[in-house]
């Protein structure tokens, strides 16, 4: 599936280059990040997005940052700056930590390599993670009895959104690779459409998928149009409350209401253990221009963005809600599948 032209971050000589994901599904195009100050933007400004790319993005770029000196002042001010790009996704906070506990107790003359190597490893990690993902979240999909068997997602937790592989999409991907036929219902995800990340990963994957409206998933789902809901996961609170791109909350209402199984697939590092549950995880509020305006191509094929809404209009945007553990029927780790309450089980050993 990663091939020269569908990865989504690689180290290129002292630099990196990342697939800028703001033009896609119309445009494909890499960039280049060179210094921290790149590595920031890229995250804030959504080029990488996803929680698990996210925290390999900042781990790369703490190493961007320690090119010109890796003394401790300088790699506070990279955790720091990097931690300020976007609150919500538990995997951003959880690289700037793993990256300061390598680094940190290193001599200086050690740290830049160190760096690098780290930011390897978290990318290689998480690629591994979530194949296992995939393989535990296949048995799931096996199990319902008619083909194809017909799923639901929100947003984008495919390959995209990772270092390899996905996570809600992992398990599809494995279905294909098992030859067991999938259909996915994929929601637009107003109002930065990330939806159509996943159908773009989907066509080039050959996997029979339908755009929805997001506001059609509860009319699909009451019809018995859909097996199995699958989401992937910002931050999952201790308790398995699970923070997800918005709207996420209201397919697992719409689910629960229908007896369809809601399941979040998500790797160790997207889990606060310090969160007790969802009352405390950070949402992230984005500017009003997100909804009031909307690109897309013209009747020319050239990008254009129009206003749906006029300037003067008010906007609330949060960009992630809560799901009560109380509608999730599993949480799909890497060690398995367990119960959002059980999550503790499968990582004993975690801090
Ligand atoms: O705002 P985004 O695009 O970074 O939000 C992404 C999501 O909400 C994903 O579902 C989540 O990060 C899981 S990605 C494997």
């Amino acid at each position: 599936m990663i091939s020269d032209r569908l990865f989504t971050i690689r180290e290129e000589g002292d630099a990196v280059l990342i697939l800028d994901q703001t033009l896609l599904p119309h445009q494909y195009a890499t960039r280049h990040l060179n210094a921290l100050a790149d590595a920031a933007h890229a995250i804030r400004a959504m080029l990488v997005r996803g929680a698990p790319l996210i925290g390999v993005t900042a781990a790369y770029g703490v190493a961007l940052a320690l090119k010109d000196g890796a003394g401790n002042e300088a790699l506070q001010h990279a955790c720091d700056t990097l931690a300020a790009t976007r609150p919500t996704a538990a995997n951003l906070r959880w690289a700037l930590a793993r990256m300061q506990a390598r680094l940190a107790p290193l001599p200086v003359a050690q740290r830049r390599d160190a760096a690098w190597a780290e930011a390897r490893a978290i990318a290689a990690e998480d690629a591994a993670a979530n194949r296992r993902i995939g393989e535990h979240g296949l048995a799931l999909i096996g199990q319902i009895a008619h083909r194809p068997v017909n799923l639901m997602t929100h947003c984008n937790a495919g390959w995209l959104a990772t270092a390899a592989w996905g996570t809600a999409l992992a398990p599809v991907y494995a279905a294909r690779d098992a030859g067991l036929p999938v259909h996915v219902f994929v929601s637009e995800t107003r109002p930065r459409n990330q939806g159509l990340l996943t159908v773009w990963e989907l066509h080039e994957a050959g996997i029979p998928h339908t755009l929805i409206a997001d506001n059609a998933a509860g009319h699909l789902l009451r019809q018995g149009k859909v097996d199995l809901v699958i989401v992937g996961a910002d931050r999952i609170a201790a308790n398995g409350d699970t923070a997800n791109k918005i709207g996420t909350y209201l397919k697992a209402l719409a689910a629960r209401d229908n007896g369809v199984p809601f399941y979040v697939a998500a790797p160790a590092a997207t889990i606060d253990w310090q969160c007790p549950d969802g009352s405390g995880i950070p949402i992230e509020e984005r500017g009003g221009d997100e909804l009031r305006h909307v690109g897309g191509l013209d009747r020319q094929d050239v990008h254009a963005t129009v206003a749906i809404a006029p300037d003067r209009t008010p906007v609330a945007n949060p960009a992630f809600d809560v799901t009560p553990a109380a509608l999730i029927a599993g949480i799909v780790t890497e060690r398995g599948v367990c119960a959002p309450g059980e999550l503790r089980r499968l990582f004993p050993e975690l801090p």
